[in-house]
């Protein structure tokens, strides 16, 4: 690497660095603020780019854009007004049968030259047995771990084209299950409002990293 490509790199690292800075939890939104269906296609498809057991992928999202349907929102995230007022909220589900698409998956890959079409075959029976013998605890555990890796992404890629967010577990799952009349293999995880920021979000601390950090051992 020349030392200008490695300066650009340095310059590169520190915009990532600045995006994840700038994250910060926004609970008040310019109602006006339009996100197209396009940009937010393109904020999940940057954000899948995220890790997940076995590439399986267990997240899935239902975009809520309508003002009606985020006005039916409100009541069951306890009037937390930003769920009006935000531009889309994006409603991350965990799919707890995620394995039924470990043929897709792999598919993919080898259609993309990526396995054989021999690895491919053999992944597919792997996976399937494995995951197929799970108890559904561990299926839920990995599949709502995994939504939280790609909802992190999202609101990462959200801030960095300039979008502000708020994840939120403050929410009635029951009833958002009813108003989408989702099946049951499917488990809402986080509602994340996306959005152009009216006023800025609340500064937080976090804990000193010699309280949560611990080398070579466990305090
Ligand atoms: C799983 C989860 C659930 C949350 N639920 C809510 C919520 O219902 N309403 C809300 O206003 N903020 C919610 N938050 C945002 C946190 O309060 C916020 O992330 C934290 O205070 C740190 O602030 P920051 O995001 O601005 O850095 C939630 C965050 C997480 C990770």
């Amino acid at each position: 690497m020349t030392i200008s490509s490695s300066q650009a790199q340095t310059e590169k690292n520190e915009l990532f660095f600045n995006v994840l800075e700038e994250r910060r939890s926004v609970r008040k939104y310019d109602n006006t603020a339009v996100i197209s269906d396009e940009e937010i296609r393109e904020l999940i498809a940057i954000a899948t780019k995220a890790p997940s057991s076995s590439n399986l992928q267990p997240w899935r999202f239902i975009v809520v854009t309508d003002a009606e349907l985020k006005a039916k929102l409100l009541p069951i995230a306890y009037n937390q007004e930003q769920v009006a007022d935000c531009s889309a909220v994006i409603i991350v589900l965990a799919d707890l049968e995620m394995y039924k698409k470990v043929d897709e998956i792999y598919s993919s890959a080898a259609t993309a030259g990526y396995v054989t079409e021999e690895l491919k075959d053999r992944m597919i029976a792997n996976t399937t047995k494995q995951y197929m013998a799970l108890p559904a605890e561990r299926l839920k555990e990995i599949a709502v771990f995994d939504t939280g890796l790609v909802s992190m992404q999202l609101m990462l890629a959200a801030r960095a084209k300039g979008y502000d967010t708020v994840p939120m577990g403050g929410y009635n799952r029951a009833q958002v299950v009813e108003l989408f009349n989702i099946n049951e293999r499917y488990l809402p995880t986080l509602m994340l409002p996306i959005g152009k920021a009216a006023t800025p979000a609340h500064p937080t601390t976090r804990l000193a990293v010699d309280q949560i950090a611990f080398f070579n051992e466990m305090k």
